[in-house]
Formats: C-alpha cells, structure tokens, sequence
C-alpha cells in the first residue's frame, strides 16, 4: 500500500516536471504572440507562409502577395475573411486553398488569422 502510494506521488512530480518541461520548450521556441499567427504559420494548418511573405514568418514564399498593411488595404474585415475562407469565389483560378470550404481552418480559426493579419 505505502509503496502504491509512493509510486503515485512519483507519477505526479514526473509528469509535473515533464509538463513544466514542454511548456518552458514551447515559451522558447517562436512563441507566436496570438493564436491566429500560430494557425497562419503552422504548416500543417493555415501554411500562409508557402505562398505569403509575412512579418515575423520565415522562408516565406511569393507565389501570393506579401501580406502587409492589412488594415489599411482590407477595412472591411468580413472581405478578408472571405478570402481566407475561399478565394476561389473572388478570383476561381486561385491557387489559394479555400481554408474555409475545405474545412482546413473552422469560421473561428479564420477570425483569429483575421486578428493576427490585422497587426502585420
Ligand atoms: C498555395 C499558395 C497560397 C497559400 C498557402 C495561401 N495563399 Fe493567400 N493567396 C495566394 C495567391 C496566389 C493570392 C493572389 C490572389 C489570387 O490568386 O486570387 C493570394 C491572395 C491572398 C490575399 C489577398 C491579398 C491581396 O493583397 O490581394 C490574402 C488576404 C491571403 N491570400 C491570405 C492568405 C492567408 C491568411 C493564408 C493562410 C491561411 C493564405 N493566404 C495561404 C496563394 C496562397
């Protein structure tokens, strides 16, 4: 019984450490500032960077624009969810993936990329 109890109390402190571990891991590596730039870079996520040059991201791609000034170029925020929910209805020989249609990004992943668009 005492052992059992032992071995649970080192279970606990193990798994405490190791959770202490990954956090303080991912608190160094990048630490995106908002989750919309996590989603926006992640590459198995939104992957913006394959084809968009944006601040704070590395080995962007051009095969689409860079990404700047967004605000000031998209005041209407719903027409730049839009796009990143599908291009395709703007512009249908897009090379864009349509985040959205195809279900790679959910309605609230889109309005945090939204968020973090509007602060590059
Ligand atoms: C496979 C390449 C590719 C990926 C991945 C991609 N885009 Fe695009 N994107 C493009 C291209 C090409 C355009 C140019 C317009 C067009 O093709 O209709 C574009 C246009 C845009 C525009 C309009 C920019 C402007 O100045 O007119 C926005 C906003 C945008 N993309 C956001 C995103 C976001 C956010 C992501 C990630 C969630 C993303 N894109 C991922 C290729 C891509």
């Amino acid at each position: 019984m005492r052992l059992l109890q032992n071995l649970r109390r080192t279970a606990t402190i193990c798994a405490c450490i190791a959770g202490t571990l990954t956090f303080a891991e991912t608190a160094t590596a990048q630490a995106p500032d908002m989750p919309g730039q996590a989603l926006a870079f992640d590459r198995a996520k939104g992957n913006c960077l394959t084809c968009h040059d944006i601040k704070g991201g590395d080995a962007p791609g051009n095969v689409g624009p860079p990404l700047a000034d967004m605000k000031k170029r998209f005041p209407d925020r719903n027409a730049l969810a839009a796009i990143v929910f599908d291009e395709t209805r703007r512009n249908p020989l897009s090379v864009m993936p349509p985040f959205g249609r195809n279900l790679i990004l959910t309605r609230e992943e889109i309005e945090s990329v939204v968020d973090f668009l509007y602060t590059r």
